[in-house]
């Protein structure tokens, strides 16, 4: 049935992209070897052994030794080691030594499953930002991106999906926040992402709002990613493995016969007025059932060539191709070639002689949706003459759609299709021509820089911390903690919508954002933890002891009362349909909170059950805005705080302080214990267990002299982080990976450079920082030749954390 399955055989490659131009292929004994004699041995030699490490007996990597030379590498890159004090290797022999490991990883590791650690997102900064910052060096390659297919991003597929079946609303000037068809999928209340059948119809059903939620029908995504913090969707990272091709194909079963015959229901669940139902189909029992919904007369979803062909009696080739065409083009972001057509219109064709109609139709076309490129973006540069460098510059319509994926879920507008199909698209400049048109209309929804920033800051996690009923109370929360989830996130939500506001204005934004005293608030459910926590104090004494069960501890929070600002719309869920939209645009005290990592979604993002999770906030701080890492935690590291109830976290923490622990966690702790001024709902307080909470903090060797010293809490810390050049490179470093979807090498340098300049010289400008990277050789340039590394098998390249 499915025939286009054949890409699962074919599926992300990998790709050494880091070289210097043409050289002498490098060995263990001619190159590692005196590295390794030079800087290390003496100290790790077989009788030395410092750190039960010795690395003289060493020739070179195989599968046995590769966890030994993955610590080596991660110890070199992140100048760890030599220790202090010894004779240091220059940057550009530490960055020779780490690609040289990597580099020999990969072929080592091939038939393992691979070697991709250094491949991760969070692994990007283990090339060192002053080789890349600094003077370029000589003789690099130009860069380039290997040829690929890179899968879609699951809401990216999600929102393909949700354009079949929900018409969802134009643009409003007047409201710029609502949602708009092309928009991310926003989570319902409990927190899942998902897209339902036929929800702008409903008029009615019986029983209360969790009835009516398990009720109605729909699917979540079903392309993953990891879900953990940072970047989740690099070109080489995921591919689709056979179950989720068997869910596709069963979800787009059910999306055909809606787009066909519309919501699954009886005659009576349809009405013009829900008071015009027959009483005997309202009773209790139903609730909770497909037959509890009750629906409008009118149709509202999109009447699409597939509800042509099922609303008229028997088949014509022309509906059939119309119906193909629709969905392929709906599907891939780009019209089929003839050839496609004449596949999907054969197999369609076959289903309904073997089936009739009605089946063949629906099972016919469902394999559309497992089309290699409805999954994936193919950027193949089949077509085109290589440099002299082998590189081939994307063309018609992989480009096209490149460029449209830089910013769109969807597939491309009119104009972008017209330009193509006039052979407008061919040059750099037509590429910026393109881009700037796409960046400066509003109403071409860009999803995809916002779901750059939430990857970035990690501030959409927070409804998704699990946290203990008895931790949440004692901080501050309602009684539900329901409430607290749901709030969470309407608080992502609004987070979204003020870093809309600022990519707008589109001046200064990532000082902007770190530094805004600008929120959008909901004064009904954001109050308190925009408040402040003012104290915990014991059970009233109860003469009688007749409560003794009952009595609890007392918590006093002060909730934020903000000046009424302006009303702005923010994007909600979109299952409960009465979900009010307008909330206000204020500000906050800045002497309490200054910009997004102050604001409790990004705070409770890096939380934990219990409490404040300072060590994941430092390693925030220093991998996104310092551009640094730090090694894997140790295997032999048990990474436990001692339960001490009743103790601080900061005390708690001083068991990383031990010499060996600090080496990693001076890097972090420093960085994250600042924000100690906030507790782990994030409401802003001055005292912890009765005493002045502590807030101090650190900068300890970040690379930029005038960024080093104490900090005297988290706004402190946050200023001078805003005010630093090499916190805006870092930003955009993370901006690089995300859209060209790999991590950088030295080779793309240049590209960096630019970008930042675009960036700063621009006055801050996001519009001009994207518009660079994506006219950049990195986004435009493919190298064929290197396609030729080993294939990996659908599942195998699932990522494991
Ligand atoms: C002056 C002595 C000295 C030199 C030179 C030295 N090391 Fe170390 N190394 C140590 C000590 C001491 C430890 C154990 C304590 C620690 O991890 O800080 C260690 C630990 C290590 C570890 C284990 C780290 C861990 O977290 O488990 C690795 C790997 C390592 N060194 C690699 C190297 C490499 C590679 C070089 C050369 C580039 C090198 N060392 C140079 C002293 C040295
Ligand atoms: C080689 C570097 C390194 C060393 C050495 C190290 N850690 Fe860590 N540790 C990390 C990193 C990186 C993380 C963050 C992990 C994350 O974000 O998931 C971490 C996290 C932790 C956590 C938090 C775990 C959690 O997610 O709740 C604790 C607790 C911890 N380390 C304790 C220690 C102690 C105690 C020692 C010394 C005995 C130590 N670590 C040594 C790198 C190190």
């Amino acid at each position: 049935m499915f025939p286009t399955l054949c890409w699962l055989a074919f599926v992300t490659v990998f790709v050494p992209v880091s070289n210097i131009g043409a050289e002498q292929p490098r060995t263990f004994e001619s190159f590692a070897k005196p590295f390794l004699h030079h800087y290390c041995v003496d100290c790790h030699s077989s009788d030395t052994q410092e750190g039960n490490v010795a690395l003289d007996g060493l020739v070179g990597v195989d599968v046995d030794n590769s966890a030994l030379w993955k610590t080596i590498w991660e110890q070199v890159a992140l100048k760890a080691m030599p220790p202090e004090g010894e004779e240091k290797p220059t940057l550009v022999e530490r960055w020779e030594l780490s690609t040289w490991i990597t580099d020999q990883l990969q072929t080592a590791m091939q038939d393992r499953g691979g070697f991709h650690a250094h491949l991760k997102p969070d692994k990007g900064n283990h090339l060192d930002h002053g080789l890349l910052f600094g003077r370029i060096p000589e003789g690099l390659d130009p860069p380039s991106s290997p040829a690929r297919l890179w899968r879609l991003h699951p809401q990216e597929h999600l929102t393909r999906l949700n354009g079949l079946i929900n018409a969802e609303p134009a643009y409003d000037p007047k409201r710029p926040g609502l949602r708009t068809r092309g928009d991310h999928i926003n989570p319902n209340e409990d927190g899942e992402v998902k897209v339902y059948y036929g929800l702008d119809r409903v008029i009615g059903w019986i029983g209360g709002t969790a009835a009516y939620a398990a009720a109605i029908t729909g699917f979540p995504p079903v392309l993953t990613s990891e879900n953990y913090h940072g970047l989740r969707s690099y070109a080489d990272l995921y591919s689709v493995n056979g179950a989720e091709a068997t869910q596709i194909a069963n979800n787009a079963e059910n999306i055909l016969r809606f787009m066909a015959y519309g919501p699954d229901a009886e005659p009576y669940q349809f009405a013009d007025d829900v008071r015009e139902i027959d009483q005997k189909y309202k009773h209790g029992d139903l609730r909770g059932l497909a037959q509890s919904l009750f629906y409008g007369k009118s149709t509202k979803r999109p009447l699409t060539p597939v509800y042509d062909l099922m609303a008229e009696d028997g088949v014509t080739d022309e509906r059939l191709v119309a119906a193909v065409d629709f969905l392929f083009e709906s599907l891939t972001g780009r019209p089929p070639t003839k050839a496609e057509t004449r596949q999907y219109l054969a197999l369609v064709k076959d289903a309904i002689a073997d089936l009739g109609k009605q089946e063949g139709v629906i099972l016919g076309l469902a394999p559309i949706f497992l089309d290699r490129d409805a999954l994936f973006r193919p950027e193949l540069v089949e077509h085109g003459e290589p440099d002299e460098f082998g590189r081939i510059m994307l063309s018609g319509q992989e480009l096209a759609l490149a460029i449209n994926a830089a910013l769109s879920y969807i597939e491309p507008d009119e104009a972008l299709k017209q330009a193509v199909a006039t052979g407008r698209l061919k040059t750099r400049e037509d590429v910026r021509r393109e881009v700037d048109r796409m960046l400066t209309d509003d109403s071409f929804r860009k999803p995809r820089v916002l779901q750059f920033f939430r990857e970035f800051f990690d501030y959409d996690r927070a409804g998704y911390v699990c946290k203990d009923t008895k931790a949440m109370l004692a901080a501050g929360a309602d009684v539900k903690p329901q409430t607290h989830y749901r709030t969470m996130f309407n608080m992502t939500a609004h987070t979204d919508r003020l870093v809309e506001l600022i990519l707008n204005e589109d001046k200064d934004v990532l000082h902007e954002l770190l530094t805004t005293d600008r929120v959008v608030f909901d004064p009904n459910q954001d109050a308190p933890y925009f408040g402040e926590f003012v104290s915990s104090d014991p059970p009233p004494k109860d003469p009688d002891k007749k409560n003794a069960k009952k009595a609890s501890r007392r918590v006093t929070i002060d909730p934020a009362e903000l000046p009424k600002g302006e009303p702005i719309h923010v994007r909600v869920a979109q299952v409960i349909k009465s979900a009010k939209t307008v909330r206000a645009l204020t500000s906050l005290p800045v002497e309490q909170r200054r910009g997004i990592l102050t604001h409790p979604s990004w705070l409770v993002s890096h939380t934990d059950a219990m409490d404040n999770h300072a060590i994941m906030r430092g390693r925030w701080v220093r991998e996104r805005l310092l551009g640094d890492a730090v090694p894997d935690v140790p295997i032999t590291v048990d990474a436990m705080l001692p339960a001490e109830p009743g103790q601080t976290l900061r005390h708690r923490m001083r068991v990383t302080r031990e010499e060996y622990c600090w080496k990693c966690h001076q890097k972090m702790d420093p960085l994250g214990l600042p924000f100690e001024m906030y507790n782990h709902l994030g409401l802003y307080r001055t005292k912890e267990q009765d005493q002045p909470v502590d807030t101090r903090g650190e900068i300890i060797g970040s690379g930029d002299p005038d960024l080093d010293g104490p900090v005297d809490d988290a706004l402190d810390m946050i200023d001078k982080l805003a005010r630093s050049e090499r916190v805006k490179q870092v930003f955009v470093r993370h901006a690089f990976r995300f859209w060209i979807g790999r991590n950088e090498t030295i080779n793309d340098a240049p590209v960096l450079q630019e970008a930042y300049r675009a960036y700063a010289d621009n006055g801050g400008s996001m519009k001009s920082l994207i518009a660079s990277l994506v006219t950049s050789d990195a986004y435009l340039f493919r190298k064929v030749e290197t396609l030729r590394g080993q294939d990996r098998s659908a599942t195998g390249s699932r990522t494991n954390r």
